[in-house]
């Protein structure tokens, strides 16, 4: 996106909190009015300072904030409309839902008069209408994981930041609760960026991915695109699974390991060390031809079996469908061939970490 476009624009956004390297390093990232943005990377890349930068509860050490145009960076939070869930929810637990929600309101100066229907318009939103007079302590996790969201929709404000929402809720809340948490921002039409680092809630909620890497962005894009096209090894092993594999070029160019060609739709000098990248689910099994191998293990988890095979200078796994029957004649010890399709072999320089 073009950063005429933006909404939210970070630009060479950095952090350095004095110890050790830098939180967040020279971000720069352009989000589109309305658009639903996940922030994802491993613990510590930088995700959260990011959005306390953006909320301003953290003062940055360099770069700029800009929402719809104009310079936030130092503006005061109170100044910021922009509504904010956090990692761990962040109630008063002194305090009942309805003053929870109100809370943020009072704090902008918003009439009393007003104050009571705006609270009961948000709980509504989250389907929380008659728990206006408990205490957050006598709801379930979910419960108060939504008085929290209330909280940050009830300033109808031009951001929403939502830090690991769901980091606290079983599998099967957290499924239920980040679809509502799509079609309320999809029905609100707000700009959103969510931070997790769960591929899989990144890749089934958001319209783009911000994936980050040491406080820096490391790849921009669409589910897709990532999954697909990752710009890097890191961003190809971060967003789901995938083999690696050690390969040179022979005198041709073509890709080898241990000597034997591989399918890769692209050559390299002779000598050239790359690492190959292969999904599980592209690797191929067959009774003859591509790398020999030998089965040394088969996972069975339910939906999928996952068939781990080795060879002369590679290990791989390959994942099936447990529907597909083509697995169910496996053994360990057996003697298979290994291939992909060209167009599913992803090739980077040698990342020379032996993954
Ligand atoms: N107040 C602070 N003072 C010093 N260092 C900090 C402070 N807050 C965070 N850090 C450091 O900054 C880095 C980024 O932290 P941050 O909380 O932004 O990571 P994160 O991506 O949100 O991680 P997680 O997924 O674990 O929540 C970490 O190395 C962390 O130790
Ligand atoms: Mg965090």
């Amino acid at each position: 996106m073009a950063s005429g476009d933006a909404y939210l624009a970070l630009e060479g956004l950095s952090k350095d909190y004095g110890v050790g390297e830098p939180a967040v390093d020279r971000l720069d990232l352009d989000i589109g009015r309305g658009e639903f943005v996940a922030l994802l990377g491993p613990s510590g890349c930088g995700k959260t300072t990011t959005l306390r930068m953006v909320a301003g509860l953290v003062e940055p050490t360099g770069g700029r904030i800009r929402l719809g145009g104009e310079d936030l960076t130092a503006k005061s939070v109170h100044r910021r409309n922009i509504g904010m869930v956090f990692q761990n929810y962040a109630l008063f637990p002194h305090m009942s839902v309805a003053d929870n929600v109100a809370f943020g309101l009072e704090m902008r100066g918003v009439a009393g008069s007003e104050v009571k229907g705006r609270v009961a318009e948000a709980l509504s939103l989250v389907r929380l209408s008659g728990y206006e007079a408990r205490r957050p302590k006598a709801l379930s996790g979910g419960q108060q994981q939504r008085v929290a969201l209330a909280r940050a929709l009830v300033i109808r404000p031009d951001l929403l930041l939502l830090d690991e929402p769901l980091s606290n809720l079983d599998a099967k809340l957290r499924e239920e609760m980040r679809s509502e948490i799509r079609e309320i921002q999809r029905r609100l039409g707000i700009t959103t960026v969510f931070v997790t680092h769960d591929q899989t809630e990144a890749l089934a909620l958001a319209d783009r991915i911000a994936v980050m890497e040491r406080g820096r962005l490391a790849q921009l894009g669409t589910p897709e695109a990532i999954y697909e096209t990752p710009a890097s090894p890191f961003v190809a092993r971060f967003v789901g699974r995938i083999n690696s594999l050690a390969a040179d070029a022979g005198d041709d160019g073509g890709l080898r390991i241990g000597g034997q060609p591989i399918p890769v739709g692209e050559t390299r000098p002779a000598g050239t060390r790359v690492t190959v990248m292969v999904r599980p689910q592209h690797v191929a099994l067959g009774p003859s031809g591509g790398l020999a191998g030998r089965v040394t293990g088969l996972t069975y988890v339910g939906d999928i079996v996952q068939v781990a095979v080795a060879g002369e200078g590679f290990a791989v796994i390959a994942e099936r469908g447990t529907a597909d029957p083509s697995w169910r004649g496996l053994g360990v010890g057996q003697e298979v061939g290994v291939g992909w399709p060209a167009s599913a072999a992803l090739v980077f320089p040698e990342s020379g970490d032996g993954r």
